[in-house]
């Protein structure tokens, strides 16, 4: 099995304007985007509060690409149900948020959802090693989660590192924090193939102005040319 390798850009909606997600999802998706990346936040896992599934099942009749749900929480297991529920295409359980990330994945895929492992920027690699024929996504952290407009950490070495890792699975790996036309080039060359990004994307623009979410995709994507 063959996955598509070429870069996608998955606009979070941590960016957008809280009051207005259905129109901002129409935006991204108008201008460009490839994927919605929705981060939900519980105030425990890190340090931010966002949305849970009732939200989320409310952004998922505005997106008609993949809905990418990044999870912030711990536990994941209890809720795994609700963001199936919700409609999640790809459901992200950070390593870091318990001590059976493998039972989480089984979870995930079990519930019909593409399972995703997220790994903090002070985690390595290797923290993934056996789960990699059960994850459908490995999402490199470049900043430390909890809030959008963070400054960027390299992570380019790790990247390398999971690529050659992955191999030939059907696995891929996405970037989030802080990426932009300056930082996404590199990761893309060591082997990412999905980049988030927050205030990249959303900078400049509004549902009012929405070219400008397009002009700051396009930016992104001659960047890595
Ligand atoms: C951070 C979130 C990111 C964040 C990215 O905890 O997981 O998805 O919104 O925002 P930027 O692109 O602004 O760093
Ligand atoms: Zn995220």
């Amino acid at each position: 099995m063959s996955i598509d390798r070429t870069t996608k850009i998955a606009p979070s909606i941590l960016s957008a304007d809280f009051a207005n997600f259905g129109l901002e999802i129409q935006a991204i998706e108008a201008e460009g985007a490839d994927w919605v990346h929705v981060d939900v936040m519980d105030n425990h896992f890190v340090p931010n509060l966002t949305f849970g599934p009732p939200a989320v099942a409310a952004f998922r009749k505005h997106v008609k690409t993949v809905m990418d749900v990044h999870l912030m929480i711990a536990p994941v297991d209890p809720s795994i149900d609700a963001y199936a529920q919700a409609g999640a295409d790809i459901l992200t359980a950070h390593v870091e948020a318990g001590p059976h990330i493998h039972r989480t994945l089984q979870a995930i895929r079990a519930a019909g959802m593409k399972a995703g492992v997220a790994l903090n920027p002070g985690t390595p690699a290797d923290s993934v090693a056996h789960v990699l024929n059960i994850a459908d996504l490995v999402c490199v952290m470049t900043v430390n989660p909890g809030f959008g407009g963070q400054k960027f950490i390299n992570m380019t070495e790790k990247v390398r590192k999971l690529r050659d890792m992955i191999g030939d699975r059907p696995v891929h790996i996405e970037i989030d924090g802080g990426v932009d036309p300056d930082t996404a080039p590199e990761l893309v060359a060591a082997g990412a193939d999905v980049l988030v990004a927050g205030s990249a994307v959303f900078r400049g623009g509004s549902v009012d102005n929405p070219a400008a979410y397009g002009a700051n995709m396009r930016a992104i994507r001659n960047s890595i040319r």
